[in-house]
């Protein structure tokens, strides 16, 4: 039976490219697509997914998700148009400024609770954005936390440095509190972070590749990403971090990961803003935290090799 999924996401040049993967990938079934605010504004990033919706054929409706943090008082810089360019898909031509496909009538939020209690115990929600979106759902239905099969969220750096400040990876300090709800929420997370995803890179001659032994959508994923490239070329050979591909990859091949087992709190204020800690199984410390809150899984190991060749298998 086919793993069904909500993608929650915020595309951006890296989400793109899973979005191609689940579409793509015969074991899973795109059930819908929750946007969120991140690597652009919530119109832009809702914008293109509706327009990827349509230019690739995706029958999975896109609902529009939130704009902002759950903290009103979080302070929001501008959108990282440094890296995914000013339309979020890397300054690509061709993207239009808005698209005939609507929206799905609902919020985000409430797409997902619908979604996961239409199907009890059977979606796997991949979220590679702020956590947003998620955190609303429990907050708006407590009850979905038995419902989901499991949430695989691209975010976090555990044991390595973070991409946004020393600890901090930019998924998760865009919504620390957010984060941090989903976190600790009795449902399961599988948390796939910098530890693994930036072992995880695709040069710009492999995703070439792929596009010229691949159809019209590999072929415009591989123009969208070039600004990507060249805003990694400071810390990448000539490639990009397939981030949120890792994420989707493990629904359908977790055995290329190797997980550690622990609760997980998010930092919310202070210099450690957006750091991720979890508290491993079996260590043992004084009163904390962590205690109290169910174990989720941080992904600490990574077959790469076989992750990007799945990766290139499905979009080609
Ligand atoms: C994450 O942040 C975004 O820029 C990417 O799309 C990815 O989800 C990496 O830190
Ligand atoms: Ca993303």
């Amino acid at each position: 039976m086919a793993h069904k999924v909500i993608y929650d996401t915020d595309p951006g040049v890296d989400d793109a490219m899973a979005l191609l993967f689940l579409h793509q990938h015969p074991a899973i079934d795109l059930v819908g697509i929750t946007t969120v605010f991140g690597n652009a504004t919530i119109a832009t990033t809702t914008r293109n997914a509706l327009f990827l919706k349509e230019k690739w054929q995706i029958a999975a409706p896109v609902a529009r998700g939130a704009g902002h943090a759950i903290n009103p008082d979080r302070v929001e810089g501008p959108p990282p148009a440094f890296v995914h360019g000013d339309n979020g898909l890397g300054n690509v031509a061709g993207v239009p400024d808005s698209v005939a496909t609507q929206p799905d009538p609902r919020p985000a939020f409430q797409f997902i609770i619908d979604t996961v209690r239409a199907n009890p115990g059977e979606i796997n929600i991949v979220a590679v954005g702020r956590m947003t979106n998620l955190a609303l759902a429990l907050a708006a239905a407590p009850d979905i936390v038995g419902l989901v099969k499991q949430v695989v969220i691209m975010g976090g750096a555990f044991d390595v440095p973070g991409n946004v400040s020393p600890v901090a990876e930019a998924n998760i300090i865009g919504d620390p509190e957010a984060a941090d709800i989903v976190m600790t929420a009795a449902w399961k997370v599988v948390a796939i972070g910098l530890d693994v995803t930036h072992q995880t890179i695709m040069t710009r001659a492999e995703l070439a590749e792929t596009a010229r032994t691949g159809g019209e959508r590999v072929r415009f994923l591989n123009a969208l990403s070039q600004f990507y490239i060249d805003f990694y070329q400071h810390i990448v050979d000539d490639g990009m971090f397939v981030h949120d591909s890792c994420a989707a990859v493990y629904v359908v091949a977790p055995e290329l990961f190797t997980n550690r087992s622990g609760p997980i709190r998010v930092v919310s204020e202070g210099i450690a803003t957006g750091q991720t800690i979890q508290k491993p199984d079996g260590k043992f410390f004084p009163p904390g935290p962590w205690d109290g809150y169910p174990s989720q899984l941080v992904s600490v190991g990574i077959d790469a090799a076989a992750v990007l060749k799945l990766i290139h298998q499905t979009i080609a």
